[in-house]
């Protein structure tokens, strides 16, 4: 038999999965202990009543002869795409429905898109996401990286030599929660344009960034229409994780609209779009009821982020993220690697939380902790685990940890 060769490559398990069976076994062997995950970035807030109405209503659809709705357009129902085009005026930003393609979330569309490019060179930030890196090994893509860390706060900047056809950026980033400025994204495009590379966008946490001088969509930018993809998701914002649907945005001024028709072509060919009902729920998520709705579920999971931010900087330990993101990067302590410090925390603190090396060589001696939990949980786990790093630090603490 002959297999993906490529797949040998990968570490052995994918990140979340791989910790979601460390923190089983943990359980198994202490069942009393109380566990709180900052691990996984899963929502914890139920489906809004805007979206549950419009869900009831599309399920009622279904039940009938003359509502009922078999296969969907692949590229998305036009209520949503229609829906989404305003949510982008509303960011000063004009696109065309046909630019539009729904889809069951992200992170298919992030990894399904290279194949357009065929065997092809990619860079993505270090730390980053690992779906990125992972669906590009599969694929037997080249993968290079562009190196963040403190220097650059963890936003890197184009390499002064080399050329790529894929160039990944999340800007709010997960895992480290930086976000860039117009500025910045404004470098990276003006590369991108000048040495033929494409942008993979990826806009998942976009509703989180509350400073209104920072970008939401990499559309903002002058010139991005001619050179980057967006991809976007309703799991966040709206509390679609178990729901799955999401967008992207292929516009037709990236090389005269063949990436558009290409990714047409390939979704009508594979994929039979995302269900009616997910989508009429997507869709009231959109709409004024459902975007007040996904704000105040924002502001919740933006005050747990302020507790953990508030937090870790009374305990002076080394944070960023946190402020226009879901996502806090801290620092480990006493020189700690990301696995030591996330073996010590389950055993001592009984806190869940993402070992910053799982991101990329670069996140080794970080960890990410989420602000998608539970209020009261988030607390409890955050003091627990300042309560473990303050009793680590003593004099053995390096100075650059503060
Ligand atoms: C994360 O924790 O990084 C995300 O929840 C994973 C995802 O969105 O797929």
């Amino acid at each position: 038999m002959k297999f993906n060769e490529n797949f040998a490559k990968l570490n052995e398990s994918y990140l979340f999965a791989g910790i979601a069976a460390k923190v089983r076994t943990f359980k198994q062997a202490h069942p009393r202990e109380d566990v709180v995950s900052l691990g996984i970035g899963d929502v914890t807030r139920p489906l809004t009543p805007a979206v549950i109405c419009e869900m009831q209503a599309a399920a009622h659809d279904m039940a009938a002869e003359d509502t009922f709705h078999g296969y969907g357009p692949e590229q998305g129902y036009a209520f949503l795409r229609e829906a989404i085009v305003r949510h982008y005026a509303t960011k000063g930003v004009t696109l065309h429905e046909d630019e539009i393609f729904v889809g069951d979330g992200a992170k298919s569309d992030l990894g399904n898109m290279p194949e357009l490019f065929g065997r092809c060179s990619v860079l993505l930030p270090d730390p980053v996401y690992p779906a990125y890196r992972d669906v590009n090994v599969m694929a037997g893509n080249r993968v290079y990286f562009a190196p963040g860390g403190k220097r650059n706060g963890f936003k890197p900047m184009p390499p002064s030599k080399g050329r790529f056809d894929i160039i990944y950026l999340c800007s709010p980033s997960n895992p480290t929660g930086a976000v860039y400025t117009r500025e910045e994204l404004k470098v990276w495009v003006d590369y991108a344009l000048a040495t033929g590379a494409v942008i993979f966008f990826d806009a998942a946490y976009e509703a989180f960034v509350s400073d209104r001088s920072l970008p939401t969509s990499v559309y903002e930018i002058e010139g991005a229409k001619e050179c980057a993809v967006e991809f976007c998701s309703f799991s966040k914002s709206a509390g679609f994780t178990g729901m799955r649907c999401g967008w992207t945005v292929v516009p037709f001024g990236i090389a005269s609209g063949t990436l558009n028709r290409m990714w047409l072509r390939r979704q009508t060919t594979k994929f039979n779009g995302a269900s009616y009902v997910v989508q009429r729920a997507a869709a009231a998520s959109l709409g004024k009821q459902g975007e007040y709705e996904n704000r105040k579920n924002v502001e919740y999971y933006m005050t747990n982020a302020r507790i953990m931010h508030d937090a870790l900087t009374a305990a002076h330990i080394w944070h960023t993220g946190g402020v226009n993101s879901p996502y806090v990067w801290m620092q480990c302590p006493k020189g700690m690697t990301s696995w030591e410090y996330f073996d010590l925390l389950l055993e001592k603190a009984a806190v869940v939380g993402t070992p910053g090396v799982g991101f990329g060589k670069r996140g080794e001696g970080y960890f990410r902790l989420t602000a998608f939990g539970n209020a009261e949980k988030t607390a409890r786990a955050i003091s627990r685990l300042v309560d473990v790093t303050l009793s680590l630090k003593d004099s053995h603490t390096a100075p650059e940890h503060r």
